[in-house]
């Protein structure tokens, strides 16, 4: 299915192929985004993440770093301006700190909005995709010079209409590109991105989303998936390793155009169940690169160290039980 040069690449080192993105691993920093209801909504009790903890994962090894914002934060008005105080005083800084934390250090740049803002949702009753696209542009013209910063579309979009939500997203595709960034971005379907309903939810329609700057290697789905019985990412137990679902997204990935995916929301509790099984599904993840680009495991940044999927490592500097049993041996080159 890979050509010879991938798989090799992928076997030895984790480097950076012609149009490929290298493995990826490593954990959400929330903060920004905290009371972004999933209805789009924003009470602003936003809390940057520390930046000390960029320079701690990356010791271990990870790669990725998913850094979520309110949309509300980033342009006041919708369809304004971006707040340059919020953008150079408090986001930007925090992306900054985790892009110098290693060499080869990824981002991902996440509106965190549900497609909607202050409960509607775009271009099905809410802002138009001109608003929508506003805001990548102005990202675009900021941040376009660094690939290794991965535009995250939009947040798990949810409930809303997919053909018209397709048409959205590839408007913002063209407005980033007419930007003039060549950066990867994530695309996201419906149903909060669940990992196990895109091959017949979204997929299909987001396959017809085409780059201006020709060819899909830029393009890569993007995907969440818990494994607590009812995959809301609320509860300590997991009850699955999840390799169904990822066995049937990597068959449809590669039998459409050998697309990609990247898992940038999983976790589970400090729990034995949690151990066997986050471990086994991020050891899944790590071996099907490239059609599985990697994972960023929910979430260390602002979380008290007792939140109960925290993978904030407590003040003395040790990290929670299960990122060191489950997420560390599964980073792309674990220290
Ligand atoms: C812009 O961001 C700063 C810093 O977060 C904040 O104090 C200010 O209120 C924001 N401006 C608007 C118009 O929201
Ligand atoms: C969004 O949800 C929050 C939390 O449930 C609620 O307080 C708020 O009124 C809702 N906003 C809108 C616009 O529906
Ligand atoms: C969303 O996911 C749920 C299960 O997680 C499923 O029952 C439902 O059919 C999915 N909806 C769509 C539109 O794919
Ligand atoms: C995708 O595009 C192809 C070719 O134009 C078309 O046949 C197909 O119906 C489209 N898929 C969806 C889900 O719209
Ligand atoms: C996931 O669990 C199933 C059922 O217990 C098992 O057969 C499979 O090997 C596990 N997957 C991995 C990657 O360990
Ligand atoms: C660090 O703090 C945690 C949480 O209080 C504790 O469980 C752990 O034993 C401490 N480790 C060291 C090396 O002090």
């Amino acid at each position: 299915m890979f050509s010879a040069l991938a798989l090799l690449s992928a076997a030895l080192v984790p480097q950076l192929v012609s149009g490929q993105v290298p493995r990826l691993g490593g954990v959400n920093t929330a903060g920004f985004d905290f009371t972004v209801y999933t209805n789009g909504s924003f009470t602003n009790n936003a809390a940057a993440p520390p930046t000390w903890q960029y320079a701690h994962f990356s010791g271990e090894g990870a790669n990725l770093y998913r850094i979520p914002f309110a949309w509300q934060e980033m342009t006041p008005t919708l369809g304004g301006p971006i707040n340059e105080t919020f953008f150079y005083e408090e986001y930007n800084p925090i992306v900054q700190a985790a892009l110098a934390s290693g060499p080869d250090s990824y981002i991902i740049v996440d509106v965190h909005n549900y497609a909607r803002w202050n409960g509607e949702i775009i271009a099905q009753g809410g802002p138009t995709n001109e608003e929508y696209a506003s805001l990548w542009s102005q990202l675009s013209t900021l941040y376009g010079g660094n690939t290794r910063l991965l535009f995250g579309l939009m947040n798990e979009p949810h409930d809303l209409d997919i053909p018209t939500w397709a048409e959205s997203v590839q408007y913002v595709v063209n407005a980033i590109r007419a930007a003039g960034a060549q950066n990867y971005l994530l695309l996201p379907g419906s149903n909060y991105t669940s990992a196990a309903t895109f091959p017949t939810g979204a997929g299909p329609y987001l396959l017809n989303v085409t780059d201006p700057l020709g060819g899909t290697e830029k393009l890569i789905f993007d995907v969440h998936r818990y494994l607590d019985y009812d995959n809301s990412g609320t509860h300590a137990e997991c009850v699955t390793n999840n390799t169904e679902v990822f066995e049937t997204l990597v068959s449809w990935l590669q039998e459409n155009g050998n697309r990609q995916a990247i898992l940038s929301e999983t976790g589970g509790g400090n729990t034995a169940s949690c151990d066997e099984y986050l471990y086994q599904e991020l050891a899944y993840i790590k071996a099907t690169y490239p059609s599985m680009v990697g994972f960023s495991v929910w979430a260390a940044g602002s979380f008290a160290t007792n939140y109960i999927l925290s993978m904030t490592p407590y003040s003395n500097g040790t990290d929670q039980p299960l990122w060191n049993v489950a997420v560390r041996p599964n980073l792309p080159a674990p220290v």
